[in-house]
């Protein structure tokens, strides 16, 4: 089995190749980087991995021949350029390597949570485009709905040496799904792993969380815990978050982001999920165990 992973550096790209690179049934990888210089030392030393130099933005860069499978991850914009155009881009330019690719007989998509909706989600847009893009790009087509990555709380560690953290999570007893990058990589590696075998739908979609769902509590208790002290715990309120993110974002970044955040409270789309994905898959990796991670560096 061969396999491209494009763009190769996102920590999810990287998490899924390291855990391609350690199946047993020994699949080649060929990584996708804007920078040579970020393929990791590990992956460098692989008789199986192959890192080319290829940009999602430059359609002429990209060439999948050879690969039975691609998976494909939107890189985040933090910039001022139009997210959801450089989505339908960047999605328009792998699609076309895709087809050009005789060989290439699924594209699995890393997408999120709220990608079936078109407004009210924010950033989630992006994932949104990249489906309507991607979803008759192969033969065989996954998209993997992630929910909330455990792994964002490691903005946290800025703060934490000063012993407080900020939640965006409110009420403070409010669930949310969350997932870790390691589940994410394993439920990837399956569906790469598994091309050529039928799918339920196409495209075949489900929503991934993690072993069960979190409230900011929960995230309190297990910093508390990952870090064997006392934490305080400061709650951002609903009408603060645009202020919260336009202090590290530029503003229209931080528009969206705000947006991405309310849509999961109350009263946001995500909590009425008209139109729910219905499958739900859970990995098992626990919060407290990213965590651990997280602060031992
Ligand atoms: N965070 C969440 O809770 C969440 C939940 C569900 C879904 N998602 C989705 O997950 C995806 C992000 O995954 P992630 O967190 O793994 O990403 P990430 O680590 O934040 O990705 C950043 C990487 O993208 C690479 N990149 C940026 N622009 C590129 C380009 N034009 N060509 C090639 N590489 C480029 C950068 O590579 P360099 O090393 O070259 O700078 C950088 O390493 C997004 O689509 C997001 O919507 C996120």
């Amino acid at each position: 089995m061969h396999i491209t992973v494009v763009p190769a550096s996102p920590k999810t790209g990287q998490a899924t190749i390291r855990a391609l690179l350690a199946d047993p049934s020994g699949p080649a990888v060929r990584g996708y980087y804007r920078n040579l210089s970020k393929v990791p030392a590990d992956f460098q030393s692989n008789p199986r991995f192959e890192a080319v130099r290829g940009d999602v933005e430059d359609a002429a860069t990209l060439d999948f021949s050879g690969s039975d499978a691609v998976l494909n991850i939107t890189p985040p914009l933090f910039d001022e350029r139009d997210i959801v155009e450089h989505a339908r881009l960047v999605s328009e330019n792998v699609k076309a390597a895709v087809k050009k690719a005789a060989s290439v007989k699924r594209l699995v998509y890393l997408s999120s949570a709220g990608a079936q909706y078109d407004h009210g989600t924010g950033e989630i847009l992006t994932n949104h485009t990249a489906e309507v893009v991607l979803k008759d790009a192969a033969p065989e087509v996954v998209f993997v709905r992630c929910s909330y990555f455990m792994e964002n709380w490691a903005m946290s560690l800025e703060t934490l040496p000063q012993g407080f953290f900020f939640t965006t999570l409110t009420p403070l007893d409010r669930v949310l799904p969350m997932v870790a990058i390691q589940d994410i990589a394993s439920a990837l590696t399956s569906e790469l792993l598994a091309t050529g075998s039928a799918l339920p739908s196409h495209p075949y979609i489900y929503e991934l969380y993690g072993p069960r769902d979190y409230t900011s509590n929960d995230v309190h208790k297990a910093f508390e815990e990952a870090m064997c002290k006392s934490i305080e715990m400061k709650p951002i309120p609903k009408e603060g978050l645009y202020d919260f993110y336009a202090a590290v974002f530029p503003p229209k970044v931080a528009q969206l982001y705000a947006e991405m955040n309310a849509s999961y409270l109350e009263g946001g789309i995500l909590e009425e999920n008209p139109r729910p994905t219905g499958e739900v898959r859970r990995g098992r990796t626990e919060l407290v165990e990213v965590f651990r991670g997280l602060v031992q560096g």
